[in-house]
């Protein structure tokens, strides 16, 4: 099987957060999107025609997860995809990754309590830290355009700030910078944890896109360092099928399966799985390695692309290609102009990409960008950005 990665489709008139609600992020409706993190692509053929086969059907009625038709194939990916042994006995449903990641900061810190997390981070974790009643304590990601890597956790600042924190909200790979953690990096992580008896929390929605020649890394192999580590994710992202609702948790703590349990069934009464959510997870994992091959390759031309592109028009502003995630990350503040100003300009020329400080300290000079596109939709981005910065030269 294949998929035409260069192939264009048309969201508009979808209810698609990304093409139809510009006007919530841009103020502006009808700006071309390089904007959530989702893709301009159709989900797999597989994926798709189990759909069909689920849908025709026209039987919606209460459904259950808890069987290895669901788990046997997340497993599977773990195994053959990251070389994780992943027991079916640790995995359950949940009906998204941030409220997965919402009810473990509840689970694993005290009312009142501290979470620790890598900042610029995705926008969702301030709000499932401090919407939970606890405090965020944000440890800045150093950047470092010359080094080996974009960016180098401050191991100094992140020892000073871990005594006081119960929980570490990990994301692996890290949105927004691109960072693909390395297996001493999350050595480190766990020793760290591991220190201070920090609950580690690891979102690993991002780990399919990945550059090539590059290895993503679960942090479930880190539990014999620190056994106390839950992982969150779901095949949404790879798979582009976030609003068919349903992702999982893999939890190797038998108790807190079981509190995880408790609280979605008993507290949040969300007993039954989305189910076209469940049969999209069971058969992308199945049957769609091709796909996540193809679009991680794509991302990575694109992500060549568009640093290839700044180099010789705009060398001013720097991106190093991310390692992983289909988001780049750029610094732009050698245009010498405010976050302001150079969004205005990009909305003016009719391109709509995310301006930095969304994602909170450190994030301020910088642009995130979804390149999960086809090449013809990022020719359009460029061309528009060449003349927005244009404009502001
Ligand atoms: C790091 C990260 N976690 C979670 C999510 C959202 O996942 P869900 O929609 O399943 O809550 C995103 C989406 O952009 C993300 O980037």
């Amino acid at each position: 099987m294949s998929y035409d990665f260069t192939k264009t489709i048309d969201r508009r008139g979808t209810y698609c957060t990304q093409w139809d609600f510009t006007q919530d992020r841009f103020g502006r409706a009808g700006v071309l999107p390089f904007s959530i993190s989702d893709t301009d692509f159709e989900a797999p053929a597989e994926v798709v025609e189990r759909l069909v086969a689920v849908v025709q059907k026209g039987q919606f009625g209460y459904s259950r997860w808890n069987h290895s038709d669901f788990k046997l194939p997340i497993a599977g990916w773990f195994e053959r995809r990251y070389g994780v042994g992943v027991r079916p006995a640790w995995i359950a449903y949940s009906p998204s990754v941030m409220y997965s990641a919402s009810v473990y900061v509840r689970l694993v810190t005290p009312k009142g309590g501290r979470v620790l997390a890598l900042s610029p981070m995705y926008d969702s974790f301030p709000g499932c830290i401090e919407g939970n009643g606890r405090e965020l304590v944000a440890s800045r990601l150093i950047e470092t355009p010359a080094g080996p890597h974009s960016y180098e956790i401050d191991w100094e600042d992140l020892a000073a700030k871990a005594p006081s924190c119960q929980a570490l909200l990990l994301c692996n790979p890290h949105n927004p910078c691109g960072r693909l953690w390395t297996s001493s990096e999350l050595t480190q992580l766990m020793e760290l944890a591991a220190r201070h008896g920090l609950h580690v929390i690891s979102d690993e929605i991002h780990a399919d896109i990945v550059r090539p020649g590059l290895a993503f890394h679960s942090a479930l192999e880190y539990l014999d360092v620190w056994p106390h580590i839950s992982v969150v994710s779901s095949s949404s992202k790879t798979f582009n099928t976030a609003a068919l609702g349903g992702s999982y948790i893999i939890e190797p703590e038998s108790s807190l399966y079981e509190a995880f349990l408790q609280r979605t069934r008993h507290a949040d009464y969300l007993n039954s799985p989305a189910i076209c959510g469940m049969y999209a997870t069971m058969e992308a994992y199945t049957s769609c390695d091709y796909y996540a091959d193809g679009l991680a390759a794509l991302t990575a031309s694109n992500m060549d692309r568009l640093a290839g592109f700044l180099n010789e028009r705009w060398p001013q502003v720097t991106m190093r290609p991310a390692e992983a995630t289909y988001l780049a990350w750029m610094n732009v503040t050698g245009l010498g102009v405010s976050d302001d100003a150079l969004q205005e300009a990009l909305v003016n020329v009719g391109v709509g990409i995310m301006r930095g400080d969304t994602y909170g300290e450190g994030g301020e000079g910088h642009l995130r960008m979804c390149i999960g596109c086809p090449p013809s939709k990022l020719e359009l981005g460029l061309a528009a950005m060449d003349r927005a910065f244009a404009s502001l030269a």
